[in-house]
């Protein structure tokens, strides 16, 4: 064969193109990949310094015939519109971003939100001194041609933007999309989603609003005692594959050890609900939050989780300045959970999740366990993961492993707070059976067959006594 000088046609549609992008993102994910870019341009502008996000706001307005968003959040510098920010896709000599901990890295989040909710729309940009608009309309949408796409410059003062940021408008919203916008149980998920996902920038001052309304960041918090040898949580950190891993189990401020006499004992309860179970966060972005199921190890060589795990909260941070090491799929709203990173880490979140199962097994059938609990945990204080892990690596016995990696396990270093049984008045029990019967006791009692043989005895024991009491009085 000898090549010819006909070229068979090989572009992909823009039809195609843009349904194929839109197709697995939901619109209420779209809108936070919308809101992760305000983040990210926060972070380029402190250019490797600590950000002040109470300097920062984003103002997000739904509605049924148009969607905003808008952020002080620096601009894109004419530069980066003209060769990288319309562009489908990340070109490969992009490395703008190869020293800061932003999350953008496949170039498409910006373009397939607004893709996914309507035909026209504005973005209009203000970097340093620079205003200008890049229009993507209907008219380019239908096209055939993928030409690039203009840069207006303003007319008029009203056209400026009073501060260096962004402002996206859409219109012309898809009929599905605008009936969303219009619907208050979307807004509420809207709310709720950001509240979760934004947490930890929401708790460091950033404002967000939400149709003219402030949300809210939910609280994930362990609790600490000040006192060197109180009440503490499990504290792990390591540099795992380039990325830093931290991790946190405690307890939370609710109290339900399943003794509900014990309503009213104990410490600082300001909050309505704490969050229990395993929050995922990525570059301070919360992946997931408050995950009870098998995917944070739950039911895998642990109990499955039930109500009397509600005081335990598990906290992991995964930090890295490449994107593209962190345990997140492309969504950047769930977990890789088959990256080396993760899978090592699990093993350590179950560490210290079998601290504070026993804790609750110890407890759990304990005359007024709260009240008699209260006392130890008196003075211990809610703190997000940096703060725990700060507060307890400066007490004595927490390990430093090297320059980054410190480990404290509170069982092993005997803070927590013991039930009366375990004090010395009391005497030993031991007897010996078969451990295929131990698993099948441990298995109905503790839902766990995997038990320790002793807390399975335990648990028998206990549940005997309580029947004999029961009977005797
Ligand atoms: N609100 C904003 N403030 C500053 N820059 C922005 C903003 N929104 C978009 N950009 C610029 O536009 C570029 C493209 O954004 P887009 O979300 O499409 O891709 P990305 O963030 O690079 O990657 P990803 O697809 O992973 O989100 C960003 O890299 C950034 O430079
Ligand atoms: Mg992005």
């Amino acid at each position: 064969m000898k090549q010819s000088t006909d070229k068979a046609q090989a572009s992909p549609t823009k039809q195609f193109f843009v349904s194929m992008l839109t197709r697995d993102i939901s619109l209420d994910d779209a809108i936070l990949d919308l809101l992760d870019n305000c983040l990210d341009g926060a972070m380029r502008i402190a250019d490797g310094d600590e950000v002040d996000y109470s300097k920062h706001f984003v103002k997000i307005k739904l509605a049924k015939d148009q969607f905003s968003i808008e952020d002080n959040c620096g601009g894109i510098p004419r530069d980066v519109a003209k060769n990288y920010a319309f562009k489908m896709g990340r070109e490969p000599d992009d490395d703008r971003d190869s020293d800061t901990e932003t999350i953008g890295m496949y170039g498409v989040g910006m373009k397939r939100a607004i893709f996914k909710m309507g035909r026209n729309a504005l973005v209009r940009t203000r970097h340093d001194n620079d205003t200008f608009e890049v229009p993507i309309t209907s008219e380019w949408l239908e096209a055939k041609n993928w030409d690039p796409l203009p840069i207006n410059e303003p007319t008029k003062a009203s056209e400026k933007l009073p501060q260096p940021g962004t402002r996206i408008t859409v219109k012309d919203l898809y009929e599905g999309v605008a009936r969303h916008f219009e619907n208050e149980a979307f807004e509420n998920k809207v709310r709720t989603a950001i509240s979760e996902h934004f947490t930890m920038f929401l708790q460091c001052g950033l404002k967000v609003e939400l149709n003219d309304k402030p949300v809210e960041p939910v609280r994930v918090e362990v609790l600490v005692s000040t006192r060197e040898d109180g009440p503490a949580p499990f504290v792990f950190r390591k540099i795992i594959d380039g990325v830093v891993v931290s991790i946190t189990v405690g307890r939370n401020t609710s109290h339900a050890l399943g003794n509900e006499e014990d309503e009213d004992a104990g410490f600082e309860r300001d909050r309505s609900s704490a969050t229990a179970g395993w929050t995922v966060l990525c570059n301070d972005r919360a992946v997931i939050v408050g995950d009870k199921s098998r995917l944070t190890g739950w039911g895998d060589g642990i109990p499955l989780y039930h109500p009397q795990f509600a005081i335990i909260t598990g906290i992991i941070e995964f930090r890295s300045k490449r994107a593209d090491k962190l345990p997140v799929t492309t969504t950047k709203r769930a977990l890789d959970t088959s990256s080396n990173v993760w899978l090592e880490s699990l093993v350590k979140m179950k560490e210290g999740m079998r601290i504070w199962i026993d804790y609750t097994n110890q407890w759990k059938n304990q005359a007024s366990s709260e009240q008699q609990q209260a006392r130890h945990w008196e003075d211990a204080r809610p703190m997000p993961l940096g703060k725990a892990i700060e507060a307890v690596a400066q007490r004595k016995a927490a390990k430093r492993t090297d320059e980054e990696g410190i480990e404290f396990n509170p069982k092993k270093n005997k803070v927590l707070p013991e039930p009366p049984s375990k004090t010395p008045s009391s005497r030993r029990v031991t007897f010996s059976k078969p451990a295929e019967e131990i698993r099948l006791v441990g298995k109905a009692l503790l839902d766990d067959e995997n038990a320790k043989p002793g807390d399975v005895g335990e648990k028998a024991f206990d549940l005997a006594l309580a029947k004999a009491k029961k009977r005797g009085g």
